[in-house]
């Protein structure tokens, strides 16, 4: 079991924001498959269709997508929460967004009868005009958005970081001054591909961000950063695929593990990187998961 930010998780691993999160019977299914959380597709004040297809692309390194989050609005999400939340004890965190701080707000407080666990507030898509990334490169925008969801909810607030600045240290410590009782790094990197028969760009918003195997050496550098600077818990995400990928965030100074791109193999991949983890853990004669916590910083 590990705690992370008051709250309970059997075991580290947690579905990521955006993959099978768009349904309360999807939630559930990734939580009967044994993650230790689930987090919902990002949530907005109104609903919203996305950018065009195609929005998301498979590449040999990973994945890029530009999905624009969609999402039918906090009035129609909540009942997926309840029904995620009746049929399971594993916490259920709700992803929102918004383009200001009302716009939180007005998602985070249409949310609480739901009763998510915590709430982690995207600011980080890379490819949402208005949304995501364009609020979470402005440190001001960063710290109010955070302050005013931590007034107006009773349950942690976590912040989902953008790897696409020159110092996420300073992103993440505007989040920490807001009141953020987490960050989440890293959202995904800005990128695009094109297809050379045609000249066009192939996602439909033309560009989009990339997941996967490849982006995991600059999560494991943003969290290690970000767990020197802060003194909030770090949450990992990016390119996680194998118990090792997991022990490895961790020892960069992650408390949890997201899991996205990699559930596209299976959704037996929490079970199996829960268990790989334990057995590590026993293997070296640790006592528990928060010993290999920041492990990298100790050594010298
Ligand atoms: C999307 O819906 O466009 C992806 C969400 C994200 O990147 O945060």
């Amino acid at each position: 079991m590990v705690t992370i930010t008051g709250i309970n998780f059997k075991n580290p691993t947690m579905l990521a924001s955006g993959i099978m999160g768009t349904t309360g019977a999807s939630l559930l299914r990734i939580a009967e498959c044994g993650a230790g959380g689930v987090v919902t597709k990002s949530i907005g004040p109104e609903p919203k269709a996305g950018h065009p297809n195609p929005s998301m692309i498979k590449l040999e390194c990973g994945f890029l997508n530009a999905m624009g989050l969609p999402n039918p609005s906090y009035n129609e999400f909540d009942n997926e929460i309840k029904l995620a939340r009746s049929g399971t004890d594993v916490p259920v965190i709700a992803s929102i967004f918004g383009g200001n701080a009302e716009d939180f707000v007005k998602v985070a407080e249409g949310l609480a009868d739901s009763e998510p666990a915590a709430f982690e507030l995207n600011v980080s898509c890379p490819h949402a005009e208005g949304y995501g990334a364009t609020i979470g490169t402005d440190t001001c925008m960063v710290e109010s958005i955070t302050a005013a969801v931590c007034d107006a909810v009773d349950v942690p607030v976590w912040v989902k970081l953008t790897p696409n600045v020159t110092d996420i240290k300073a992103i993440g410590k505007a989040a920490q001054d807001g009141g953020a009782d987490a960050v989440v790094a890293i959202n995904t990197l800005r990128g695009m591909a094109i297809d050379i028969n045609s000249g066009y760009p192939i996602l439909g918003n033309r560009f989009g961000g990339l997941s996967g195997s490849a982006v995991k050496p600059v999560a494991i550098k943003c969290v290690y950063d970000l767990y020197e600077a802060l003194a909030i818990p770090v949450i990992g995400v990016g390119g996680v695929s194998t118990w090792e990928d997991a022990v490895e965030m961790m020892m960069a100074g992650a408390s949890g593990v997201q899991i996205g791109s990699a559930v596209h193999e299976s959704v037996d991949i929490f079970s199996d990187i829960a268990s790989g983890i334990e057995l590590f853990l026993q293997d070296k004669g640790y006592s528990a998961v928060e010993d290999i916590i920041g492990l990298s910083h100790k050594v010298i």
